[in-house]
């Protein structure tokens, strides 16, 4: 694999493929985390040349034609104030700019989704160096994540790809204590990943929305809750290598109801600011992940459990 900082992109036309799919309400961001995380790749190219454009998704909006409730103007906005520069938002892969610039949500083009090789063309023909930094979208074969990557005269990892790799490389090839986050909604798009993990890490915790496949494989009620009925069987296979962990509850006091198969660490809560325990879900209510007030995720981690895990920095 080709990491940016391997390439000489001095003044050369560069395409950045980040993942900034961050929740927005009423067009105020509330979590930064994947724009931030995208900065050091957008300086380190801007050191060396100002012919950028950068490009991500957001939401899974309908292909083919715009849509504001999807549209990265609150992004640009953001990258506009952060970097103190103008940011011209585009809304087509003609007459890009030398200078930095937005792509408008790629998923409003059509042929993204189905990796079309007229868009994946007409992306890679836009830059000298295509790189793909948007790890958290690798999983999708998109023009953009995919087929552009493969069309590119020059392509390579950006810098928070190549550390996500590191990492990951680093957590499967080390012998010792290993605990494992995995997070989603479903179980599908991760289970080779988590089978992976299952092999090479001592637990594999589980949150978010594929907990709640693992909860209904374990015999809870999950009510409406997001789950995928298909991936029960392999959910309760994989329980039985009693290496997952459910990051379900904060509660403490709720440990000691389940069986010691789990540890619960987050809340389920059943709408904003109201909690249920998970073994008291009933049909027709739904778990939600936790938001606080400051829009911020709040998750909580026992101290022992947690201490007793080697953290791997990178
Ligand atoms: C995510 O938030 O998981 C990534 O941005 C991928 O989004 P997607 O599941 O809509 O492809």
């Amino acid at each position: 694999m080709n990491h940016l900082v391997d390439i000489d992109i001095t003044d050369k036309k560069v395409g950045l493929r980040v993942d900034l799919n961050v929740p927005i309400e009423n067009g105020e961001i509330l979590n930064h985390e994947r724009l931030s995380a995208a900065l050091p790749s957008i300086l380190y190219i801007l050191e060396r040349t100002k012919k950028l454009c950068i490009i991500s998704h957001l939401g899974r909006p309908e292909e083919g034609s715009f849509n504001e409730n999807y549209s990265l103007e609150p992004i640009k906005n953001w990258f506009q104030k952060r970097l103190n520069v103008e940011i011209p938002l585009l809304s087509e892969f003609k007459n890009i700019p030398e200078s930095l610039c937005l792509m408008e949500n790629i998923r409003f083009f059509k042929g993204e989704k189905d990796n079309a090789s007229e868009l994946s063309a007409m992306i890679s023909n836009c830059f000298d160096v295509y790189v793909m930094d948007a790890f958290a979208t690798a999983h999708r074969q998109s023009a953009s994540t995919y087929g552009a990557i493969l069309e590119a005269k020059e392509a390579c990892a950006g810098q928070l790809f190549s550390q996500e790799i590191k990492s990951l490389d680093s957590a499967l090839h080390n012998s010792e204590n290993v605990l494992s986050i995995v997070g989603g909604s479903k179980v599908s798009t991760k289970l080779n990943v988590i089978k992976n993990l299952i092999s090479n890490s001592s637990k594999v915790l589980v949150g978010g929305g594929i907990a709640n496949t693992f909860l209904k494989a374990a015999g809870y009620e999950v009510g409406i809750s997001l789950v995928e009925d298909e991936m029960i069987d392999i959910s309760r296979k994989l329980l039985d290598t009693n290496k997952i962990i459910l990051w379900v509850t904060h509660n403490l006091d709720e440990l000691n109801n389940f069986s010691n198969k789990f540890i619960l660490l987050q809340d389920a809560p059943l709408f904003k600011g109201e909690y249920t325990p998970i073994g008291e879900v009933v049909y027709g209510f739904e778990i939600l992940d936790t938001i606080a007030d400051d829009h911020r995720r709040e998750y909580v981690l026992r101290p022992d459990f947690i201490n007793s895990f080697k953290l791997l920095t990178d």
